[in-house]
C-alpha cells in the first residue's frame, strides 16, 4: 500500500503548500491520535494552551479513530493540517508497518502537511515505520522515545508500585527513563516550529538507571518498600497473559527481549536538540507524582 514511490510532483507540491499553510495559520487544525493517552493528552493540552485548534482522536471520540478500523480514518483526518500519531498497541507489532503506510496515504489525501510520529527506541518494528513515514514525501518528524517514567505513575506499572513488587524481565539493564511532559514539548515544537522536517529526535532522560535503582527511588518517594524482582521471559509472559491475555503478553515479552538486551544503555540528546534545554530527571518527575498522590 506504500505509494511513496509513485508520489509525483503534484503531491510534493500539494504537501509543501499544505505544510506552509499549517505553519503560517493559527487557524490550522492539529489532530492528535491517542488523545487520551499519556503523551497525547499532554500534547492536546499544550496546543490548546497556545490557542491552537486541536482535534483529539481516539476510539471514544467524535469523530472517532480506530487503528483496527481504517474506514474511520478519512473522516477523522478531514480538514486536518498537522497530525501527531501514537500507534496502539505498539509499533513493534508486525501489522504496524501496513497501518502507518495506509495512514500516510489517508493523511496525504486529506491534505495533512505535517506528521509527527511517536516511536520506540531500539525497536526494529518501530524503525520500519519511521522509515516508511520519512520516505513518504509528507513533511514528517520522528520522536523516538525511551521508556516513560510515567509507566510507574499512570501506566502499566502503577499498580505494581502499589503492590511493592516490580516483576520484569529486564535483568540488570539500564534505561534512560524519560518524562512524558518532555516528550509532549518536543512533539509540540515539531508540530508548530520550523526546521524539524525529516528530523529524528531520539529523546531520553538524562541518566541511566536500572530497575533496581528505580525501585529504590520509588521506595524513598512512595514511603513504602518497592522492590525489583527480575524474572525470566516465560514467567513474565505467563503473568501478563493471566491478567491481560496472550496477545498482550506476547507483545510485551518480545518487546522486552528487544529493548532490555543492552542496546538502549545510552542517553541521547533529542530533548536538548529540539528544545534547547536538558530533559528532566526521573527523581524530579516521581517526586511530583508522589506529591500528587498517584500511588495513594
Ligand atoms: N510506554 C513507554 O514507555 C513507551 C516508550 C516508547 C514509545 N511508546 C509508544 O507510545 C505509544 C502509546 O503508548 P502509551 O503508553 O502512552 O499509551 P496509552 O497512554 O495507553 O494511550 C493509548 C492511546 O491510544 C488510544 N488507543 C488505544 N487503542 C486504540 C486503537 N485501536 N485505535 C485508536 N486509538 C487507540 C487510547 O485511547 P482509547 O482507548 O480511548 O481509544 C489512548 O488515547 C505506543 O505507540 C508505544 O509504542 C511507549
Amino acid at each position: 500500500m506504500n505509494t511513496a514511490s509513485t508520489t509525483g510532483t503534484a503531491n510534493a507540491t500539494a504537501t509543501a503548500n499544505a505544510s506552509a499553510a499549517a505553519t503560517a495559520s493559527a487557524a490550522a487544525t492539529t489532530a492528535v491520535i491517542g488523545a487520551t493517552g499519556k503523551t497525547g493528552r499532554r500534547v492536546v493540552d499544550l496546543l490548546e494552551h497556545r490557542g491552537l485548534r486541536v482535534r483529539g482522536l481516539a476510539r471514544s471520540t467524535t469523530p472517532g479513530f480506530d487503528w483496527d478500523a481504517p474506514e474511520s480514518w478519512p473522516r477523522a483526518l478531514q480538514g486536518v493540517d498537522r497530525l501527531y500519531a501514537t500507534y496502539s498497541p505498539d509499533l513493534a507489532v508486525p501489522e504496524s508497518a501496513a497501518a502507518i503506510t495506509h495512514l500516510v496515504d489517508v493523511a496525504r489525501d486529506a491534505g495533512v502537511g505535517r506528521i509527527v510520529l511517536l516511536s520506540g527506541r531500539g525497536e526494529d518494528g518501530a524503525r520500519r515505520c519511521e522509515d516508511i513515514l520519512l520516505a513518504s514525501g509528507v513533511p514528517a518528524t520522528v520522536v523516538r522515545s525511551s521508556w516513560f517514567v510515567q509507566n510507574f505513575t499512570e501506566g502499566m506499572l502503577r499498580d505494581a508500585v502499589r503492590s511493592g513488587v516490580l516483576a520484569l524481565p529486564a535483568g540488570g539493564a539500564r534505561e534512560p527513563f524519560i518524562d512524558v511532559d518532555d516528550i509532549a514539548e518536543v512533539v509540540v515544537e515539531a508540530l508548530t516550529g520550523e526546521g524539524h522536517e525529516g528530523r529524528v529526535y531520539e529523546v531520553t532522560g538524562p541518566e541511566l538507571l536500572t530497575f533496581a535503582d528505580m525501585a529504590a527511588l520509588l521506595s524513598e518517594l512512595h514511603g513504602r518498600d518497592v522492590r525489583y524482582l527480575p524474572v525470566g521471559f516465560d514467567e513474565f509472559h505467563a503473568a501478563v497473559a493471566a491478567d491481560a491475555g496472550p496477545e498482550v503478553a506476547t507483545m510485551l515479552t518480545e518487546l522486552s527481549r528487544e529493548v532490555f538486551d543492552g542496546r538502549n544503555e545510552s542517553v541521547a540528546s533529542g530533548v536538548f536538540e529540539a528544545l534547547g534545554r536538558p530533559p528532566r530527571d526521573a527523581r524530579t518527575v516521581l517526586a511530583q507524582a508522589a506529591l500528587a498522590g498517584v500511588w495513594a
